[in-house]
């Protein structure tokens, strides 16, 4: 027996098209209709059909890569302009995705985190410069735009060796402004409709304009390494371009390397910073957890006033992992990941899909299916203690995607998140000054927006 799959209510012609709120309306838009309508649905756009899934089961079946693999479709689709066939964009079966794959995973090894760690830590301190500042005098902090300057120069400084500087900076870099025009370009021209590019001349333009000072920005971080002539592959900038690939006994070529640069500054930094960003406002709400987490810290650097977190101190920070986790759960910054059938085939136990057709993992609605729990809206660490994630579904979990084509730069996101957090909850009160109300702002990532808290530097009585 073959189903329908359920939808939204539609209108004739142009399906859902009024229906979906744009930006991060749109998003919680799905996470509703995934609570109504259940593990599968569909939206309708004119012509263009997404399957939104949701279920822990159906999405066990997509997670199976003999049946399923990486669409780039939808927004990431339009990212293939600036990206290219750079890792995230890149096709499955693009040469350039195993070659620059196997040349760069080395990079995320555990031995590499070693190396990263005391960069991390060095740029954590340009953060907390600036907050004790803030803190003496008694100003506000913008969150998610510090959490930004942090991220955007660990990812410059770890991976390419170059510093954006971004902590002696007013206003945000040129690249992350030209990053968030590009996006929100992108964003749009996505939830156009159909065709109707050309009658958007304006908006095309300025997203090839964003794109322009992008890859300007990074012909300047290749130009600087190649100054120095500097062939070390001790990072990830040294193995784009000095390591021959042992399938071809090529490097990578100089265009996709353009495009690798790109890509890892935007990936690298852009999902971490609304992860600690999250997780900041999940711990500002929640005395209880921000209790635990200071205890963690405390049992470990006491009241040191700069503590030197080693590498290993990182892993000791279990509580701190678990707030992390539970914060991706809730809110998983990147919204989803897409995959599209290799055959014509049946998923749902019901719903045909045809060979090519995609379907939408939406992250934030897998994570609060019932397998979670009874309150699944509620922030609880708890459910990433280590005996309950020994029982939790292999599937339930996907902030970072799915198998090979799955987030390669996991461990450097939660080591850099878990060190920084840890930092700040040993180091400041965090006061909810202007009792701030979550609101999102989304491209192809979600981020909390005009957080802003006053801080005051704990003292032993704290
Ligand atoms: C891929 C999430 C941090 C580099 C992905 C994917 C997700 C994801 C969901 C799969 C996308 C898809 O299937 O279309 C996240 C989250 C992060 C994070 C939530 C932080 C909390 C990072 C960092 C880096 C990075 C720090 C680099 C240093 C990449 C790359 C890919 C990727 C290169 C493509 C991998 C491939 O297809 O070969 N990420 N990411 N990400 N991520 Fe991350």
């Amino acid at each position: 027996t073959t189903g329908r799959f359920p939808e939204p209510p539609a209108l004739p012609l142009v399906g859902h098209a009024l229906t979906v709120p744009r930006g991060a309306d749109g998003l919680l838009y799905m996470i509703r209709q995934a609570k109504k309508l259940g593990p599968l649905y569909r939206i309708r756009v004119l012509g263009e059909e997404t399957i939104v899934a949701s279920g822990l089961d159906v999405v066990t079946e997509l997670s199976d890569e003999t049946r399923f693999r990486k669409h780039m479709g939808g927004a990431t689709g339009i990212l293939r302009e600036p990206g290219g066939d750079g890792l995230v964009t890149a096709h499955d079966d693009e040469p350039n995705w195993r070659k620059a794959h196997d040349i760069l995973m080395p990079a995320f090894s555990l031995g590499a985190m070693r190396d990263y760690h005391t960069t991390m830590l060095k740029v954590a301190r340009d953060l907390t410069n600036k907050w004790d500042r803030a803190a003496e005098l008694d100003l506000a902090v913008d969150v998610p735009e510090d959490a930004t300057r942090l991220t955007l120069d660990t990812i410059g400084l770890c991976g390419f060796g170059y510093d954006f500087e971004s902590f002696q900076r007013d206003e945000p870099h040129l690249f992350v402004k030209s990053m968030n025009q590009m996006l929100a370009q992108a964003n749009h021209l996505n939830e156009s409709l159909p065709g109707t590019e050309h009658l958007q001349p304006g908006r095309t333009a300025q997203f090839r304009d964003s794109i322009a000072t992008l890859h300007r920005i990074v012909d300047e971080v290749i130009q600087h390494r190649r100054v120095t002539r500097d062939t070390s592959t001790g990072d990830l900038l040294g193995r784009m371009l000095h390591t021959t690939d042992e399938v071809t006994g090529e490097p990578l070529d100089d265009t996709n390397v353009r495009y690798q640069v790109l890509t890892f500054l935007i990936a690298g930094h852009e999902t971490t910073s609304g992860l600690l960003s999250f997780a900041l406002y999940m711990l500002t709400k929640h005395p209880e957890a921000l209790a635990r987490a200071q205890a963690e810290v405390d049992a470990l650097w006491g009241d040191t006033d700069q503590p030197e977190p080693t590498h290993g101190d990182v892993g000791k920070l279990t509580y701190m992992r678990q707030v992390l986790d539970e914060s991706l759960r809730l809110w998983p910054s990147a919204i989803g990941h897409a995959v599209e059938a290799r055959e014509d085939t049946v998923i749902g136990g019901k719903y045909p899909v045809r060979k090519g057709q995609h379907v939408l993992v939406l992250h934030a609605a897998l994570h609060r299916q019932p397998e979670w729990g009874d309150n699944v809206e509620l922030f609880d660490p708890e459910r990433f203690s280590p005996e309950r994630e020994a029982e939790r579904p292999v599937h339930l979990f996907k902030p970072f995607g799915n198998g090979q084509r799955a987030c390669i730069g996991r461990q450097f996101a939660l080591h850099e998140a878990t060190m920084v957090l840890a930092l700040l909850v040993h180091r400041y009160r965090l006061i909810d000054h202007a009792d701030y109300r979550l609101r999102l702002v989304s491209t192809i990532t979600v981020r909390p927006t005009d957080f802003t808290l006053r801080l005051r530097r704990r003292t032993t009585a704290d």
